[in-house]
């Protein structure tokens, strides 16, 4: 089982995968946990340039950086994992460029999907969508402190991505779940575990 995990700005996913990890753990369910961008060492580096607010990166840079990140998460971790039964669990994934560079940016739909077939990227058997209105969202991560490259964006950006996140899992509903993320962090916790749970036993 392959599940990524989305959700925008102060939705509160890594709250919930701390939360889920000790759940499955309780559970006896064996999960590798990786988050995007930089699960992997390379990823990492490539993480701290894309986070970094004093560098000024074009769309494309930003994007073919974020597949470069991928490619690696994909190659060590995420097929590995997979050929050997373990299931993996991603803290963001493709509906995160679809949304960011995709919706945010502005590139083409049809050219991220080539991308993502060409580098043989492996569909989501579920995807967890955390929904947060924007100006909640916001106001959670500037209660948290210092703003990334991401974060430092103007409203019509989010707005963007959040309709992004709503009209796939609206053209998916066999693969996305969507929880309303202002909802008690406990109410999240549970929606999201039985959501994988009974993935995990009708497979
Ligand atoms: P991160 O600090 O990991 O925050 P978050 O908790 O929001 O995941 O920041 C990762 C940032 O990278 C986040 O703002 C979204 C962005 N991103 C993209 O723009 N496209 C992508 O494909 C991915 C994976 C992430």
């Amino acid at each position: 089982m392959f599940i990524s995990l989305e959700g925008s700005e102060g939705a509160g996913k890594s709250s919930l995968i701390e939360s889920l990890i000790q759940s499955f753990k309780d559970a006896n369910k064996e999960f590798v946990f990786s988050k995007e961008p930089g699960a992997t060492e390379e990823g990492q580096a490539i993480r701290n340039i894309l986070l970094d607010k004093s560098i000024d990166l074009d769309p494309y840079a930003e994007t073919f950086l974020l597949l470069a990140d991928r490619s690696q998460h994909v190659k060590k971790i995420i097929y590995p994992a997979i050929s050997k039964g373990i299931h993996v669990l991603t803290d963001r994934y493709i509906d995160s460029t679809y949304a960011y560079q995709g919706a945010g940016r502005g590139i083409n739909e049809d050219v991220l999907n080539y991308l993502f077939k060409m580098l043989n990227f492996p569909i989501p058997d579920l995807t967890i969508f955390l929904d947060i209105p924007v100006i909640e969202g916001l106001e959670r991560v500037q209660r948290r402190g210092e703003m990334d490259r991401f974060e430092k964006e103007e409203i019509t950006f989010f707005e963007r991505i959040r309709e992004s996140y709503l009209f796939r899992a609206k053209q998916e509903p066999e693969r996305f779940f969507v929880i309303d993320a202002r909802k008690p962090q406990d109410e999240v916790h549970k929606l999201a575990r039985d959501c994988i749970l009974n993935k995990l036993k009708n497979d």
